[in-house]
């Protein structure tokens, strides 16, 4: 590398070896850029995040644009786009590009603020399993061109990925879930972007004094999302504590103020990019209930825009057993959580053909198409549903849960659309090798 391309700018670092001048990053691409001409930066002034690694990100990024742009071409050798449409608006929205027409993306920024590409604003509130790629939920908003007019839902919300995701992008949303803990989480992360900051200001003695009320079971607080959120970063305290030895150095009380100022901080980091931007959150509604149960609620049929969901992956996860700390705390009764899980209620009495199926895998399947028919029920014709699904291990043999799925999806009424599947590399849970997103709509006139 040329050594006189590097003078500018140089920042003063202090590293294990002292205090040094090093170039800035900019420097070093630029510097880079030179040295090696077309490889190392994409040609183009609209380009590729770096975080768009696999197949699966090519077309989620088609399938983006689709929704976001008038007229697109994507070069994925020299890793840019070319576009006709609101530069502005797509700079906003858009989940797989670094850089719109020259100027960084929204995205990007979170990405950088929050050194994560999923990782951001409450999205790492606390461990659940099965989440969603906050990501890929952007992804589908933007394909289905959902605007602050539309609502979307969520009927398997979980840990509220997709009703976040929503909130951030000024998207309105209904998220709902059978797993109270399920429901506290998402409850929290929407309740968060409307706090006041001071309210999450608290002094060391007063987090230590916390701690203990919450151990002796006393713990109460006048404004709710506060009590929640105590409890949730005790659970989360607790946890640690079970599963390794690496914190206990810090100690509980330690660790339970580390991760309250970790929240601080994300709220800190969204508030800046919300000013930024000029972003208006929307709140949205969260509810404890069953799908199966849904045309209860009778207000809700042909309520919906869109649905995003993805329905618990056939006994892969133990999604209740996860939280048996803070059911233990709380004193909730996990078997009656478990008794409503999709595949858990059903009586035995098996409607569809599911020759060679063990009987419980048939009673989820049977579950699983009533919801699908649910969630027809409650999107307005027209309406978009994507489904992200993966296929399970059983006795050592695989089961074609995407493929039903899609089945069923056909059976209710939707039309199919596409399938994108998206490996989970790295995964450790070798059952679930990846998840498909299954793209349907509803048609018009039904
Ligand atoms: C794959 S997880 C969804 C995770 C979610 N996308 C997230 O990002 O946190 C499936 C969810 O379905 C919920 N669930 C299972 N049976 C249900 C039912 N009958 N009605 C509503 N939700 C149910 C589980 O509690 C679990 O949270």
């Amino acid at each position: 590398m040329n050594k006189n391309t590097l003078t500018q700018k140089q920042t003063k670092q202090e590293t294990m070896f002292g205090t040094y001048e090093f170039p800035s990053y900019e420097e070093i691409m630029e510097a880079y850029a030179k040295e090696f001409a077309n490889y190392i930066l994409p040609k183009g002034d609209t380009i590729f995040g770096f975080w768009m690694q696999t197949l699966a990100d090519l077309e989620f990024l088609d399938l983006e644009l689709q929704g976001l742009t008038d007229k697109y071409t994507i070069d994925p050798v020299n890793r840019v786009v070319k576009f006709k449409g609101d530069e502005e608006f797509i700079r906003l929205r858009v989940a797989h590009l670094e850089k719109v027409k020259g100027k960084t993306t929204l995205y990007t920024d979170l990405v950088d603020k929050f050194g994560d590409t999923n990782a951001y604003a409450f999205h790492n509130l606390y461990p659940y399993k099965g989440k969603f790629y906050p990501r890929v939920v952007r992804t589908l908003i933007n394909t289905f061109r959902l605007n602050h007019n539309s609502l979307l839902l969520d009927p398997f919300n979980g840990s509220g990925t997709a009703t976040h995701e929503a909130s951030l992008m000024g998207i309105k949303s209904v998220g709902i879930d059978v797993t109270p803990m399920g429901i506290v989480l998402s409850a929290l992360k929407n309740d968060l972007l409307f706090i006041e900051e001071k309210k999450l200001n608290f002094t060391a003695n007063e987090l230590q004094n916390i701690l203990e009320t919450i151990e002796n079971k006393k713990w109460r607080h006048a404004e709710p999302t506060i009590h929640k959120l105590m409890l949730a970063i005790y659970f989360d305290t607790v946890d640690a504590f079970v599963r390794t030895s690496r914190y206990n150095r810090k100690g509980k009380v330690g660790l339970f103020i580390e991760k309250l100022s970790y929240i601080k901080n994300c709220y800190k980091k969204t508030m800046e990019i919300k000013e930024k931007y000029g972003l208006k959150f929307e709140p949205a509604r969260i509810i404890e209930g069953d799908i199966l149960e849904l045309k209860n609620m009778t207000e809700l049929a042909e309520k919906f825009d869109a649905c995003i969901t993805s329905p618990p992956y056939y006994f892969s996860i133990d999604y209740v057993g996860k939280d048996k700390i803070a059911y233990d705390y709380l004193g909730a009764d996990m078997k009656k959580i478990e008794s409503k899980y999709l595949g858990m209620k059903n009586n035995g009495q098996i409607k569809g053909n599911y020759s060679g199926m063990p009987l419980r895998v048939a009673m989820y399947y049977e579950d699983l198409k009533e919801s699908i028919k649910n969630i027809f029920w409650s999107l307005k014709p027209g309406g978009k549903l994507a489904i992200i699904i993966g296929d399970s291990t059983v006795n050592g043999k695989k089961i074609p849960t995407t493929l039903m799925t899609k089945k069923f999806c056909e059976e209710v009424g939707f039309k199919f659309e596409k399938l994108i599947f998206n490996p989970l590399l790295g995964a450790r849970n070798r059952a679930i090798r990846g998840e498909s997103v299954i793209i349907c709509h509803k048609p018009d006139g039904v």
